[in-house]
């Protein structure tokens, strides 16, 4: 019989891409995904560190591993990713059920050890490798991919863990990526979105530079995609020729996830961010102006060290101005190893929710109101499947990147006009307009 894996991801699109690889390659070695962890001959953590929240969701997650290790020794408890990166080691002191222990991309060192004869022996692997593509990989949706086209961030971020657990930037060979696209695309894919930790500085570090544009208008060119998509770009390297690309480019989605992190110019110093409330809102404005009708949305933290009241305002007055679509919004949590850990003026847990509670409000209220443009449009919606909320309807996504549920008669895969009847502040709901189909 084959032997059996269980898999949980934590984290951004990045690990669940990373997750997909790892899902890929166990399949090759012919192992087959289980839904419980009670049936798996694998338990497979892959783990994130951006925030303390997710930290103890993984330790009550890695409770059940231990009782079921305990339960049968021969079981493999592995954990990869960046918090693992981060503790390094650590994670075998720390908990020494785990078997196998390896950092964010290096899911061949999972075979690795699969392979071996020593699966008695615990394993680290925390070398920083650059990527490879050649990876196998399970799709988790059949009609859209991510395609990572850098690994790490050169960025020195002075809250953020990542440069820690993913290395320094290192971009994928161009050629390589449009291969990639294409054979996405033979295999069905009508949508790919490209990830990196800093998106939009790919290319710098190849030899001749690549500028980030120049890669859109490549995938853009690969027959079959029809939408792309990119996450997360940094508002430093937002240049004009990417945001005339989103005017520009058929396929290149009305959409743009730029992180602002703290509208107050004297936190985005201290945060290392590299631009001011200013740039930033020139940015937003250049947007505007060569994409009109755009969905623009952020990650917001409140709370970091030394923010004060002041502060705090000027970034409910860019959350104002910009009005954004919608926003990730983050209570500052100290990272270990991070400069900002150590900041002496740290906030007040209290006042940290009180100013996250107001902008919750605030981003919500402006979301909905922003959403209403686009009642009484049609829509070109990528059906995914289903809808979760009510069987009898579909799901779908907008250009945009607004959940739609809606009554209609299309097919995963395809792409449906619907006309948008309401609208939430996280989503749309509509009817297919089957006129549109039959002509
Ligand atoms: N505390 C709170 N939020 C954080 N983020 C990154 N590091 C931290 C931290 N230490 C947020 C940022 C980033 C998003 C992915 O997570 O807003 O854009
Ligand atoms: Fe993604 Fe950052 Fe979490 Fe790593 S630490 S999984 S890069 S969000």
């Amino acid at each position: 019989m084959s032997r059996t894996y269980h898999l949980t991801t934590f984290g951004c699109q990045m690990n669940e891409h990373d997750s997909e690889r790892m899902a890929g390659m166990l399949d090759q070695l012919g192992y087959r995904r289980v839904d419980s962890r009670e049936e798996a001959d694998v338990i497979l953590f892959n783990t994130c560190s951006i925030r303390e929240s997710a930290d103890n969701r993984l330790i009550g997650h890695l409770g059940e591993a231990k009782r079921l290790k305990k339960e049968n020794p021969d079981r493999v408890v592995g954990i990869g990713g960046c918090w693992s990166q981060s503790l390094k080691d650590e994670v075998f002191e720390r908990f020494p059920f785990v078997d196998v222990a390896f950092g964010p991309g290096q899911i061949p060192k999972l075979a690795e050890y699969l392979l071996s004869d020593s699966l008695s022996a615990q394993m680290g692997y925390f070398d920083f490798e650059s990527v490879s593509g050649s990876l196998p990989m399970r799709r988790e949706r059949e009609f859209q991919a991510w395609m990572q086209i850098s690994q790490g961030c050169n960025c020195v971020c002075s809250y953020c863990i990542v440069p820690s657990t993913r290395g320094r930037e290192v971009s994928r060979p161009t050629a390589d990526l449009v291969a990639e696209a294409e054979a996405l695309a033979a295999d069905g894919v009508r949508e790919i979105t490209l990830l990196g930790q800093n998106v939009n500085s790919y290319g710098r570090d190849l030899r001749p530079r690549v500028p980030f544009s120049e890669l859109l208008a490549m995938i853009d060119a690969v027959d079959g995609i029809e939408r792309l998509r990119y996450t997360s770009p940094h508002p430093k390297d937002m240049r004009e020729d990417v945001i005339r690309a989103h005017a520009e480019l058929p396929s290149l989605c009305e959409h743009i996830h730029l992180p602002l992190q703290s509208g107050s110019s004297t936190i985005l110093k201290r945060m290392r961010r590299t631009y001011s409330q200013q740039r930033y809102l020139d940015r937003v404005a250049l947007i505007r102006e060569h994409v009109p009708d755009c969905a623009i949305t952020t990650d917001i933290i409140v709370g970091f060290p030394g923010e004060t009241d002041d502060d705090f305002q000027q970034t409910l007055d860019v959350v104002e101005q910009v009005r954004y679509d919608s926003a990730f919004t983050f209570i500052f949590s100290p990272r270990r190893g991070t400069d900002a850990a150590e900041f002496q003026d740290q906030v007040p847990h209290p006042v940290k929710r009180e100013r996250m509670e107001r902008l919750v409000d605030a981003v919500q209220r402006i979301a909905t109101e922003r959403a209403q443009r686009f009642v009484g449009r049609e829509m070109d919606v990528l059906v995914e499947g289903a809808s979760r909320t009510d069987p009898d309807k579909l799901r779908g996504r907008t250009r945009h990147n607004k959940t739609v549920n809606f009554s209609g008669v299309a097919q995963p895969g395809d792409f449906a006009r619907v006309e948008i009847m309401s609208a939430t502040s996280t989503t749309l709901a509509g009817e297919e307009s089957l006129l549109a189909r039959l002509s």
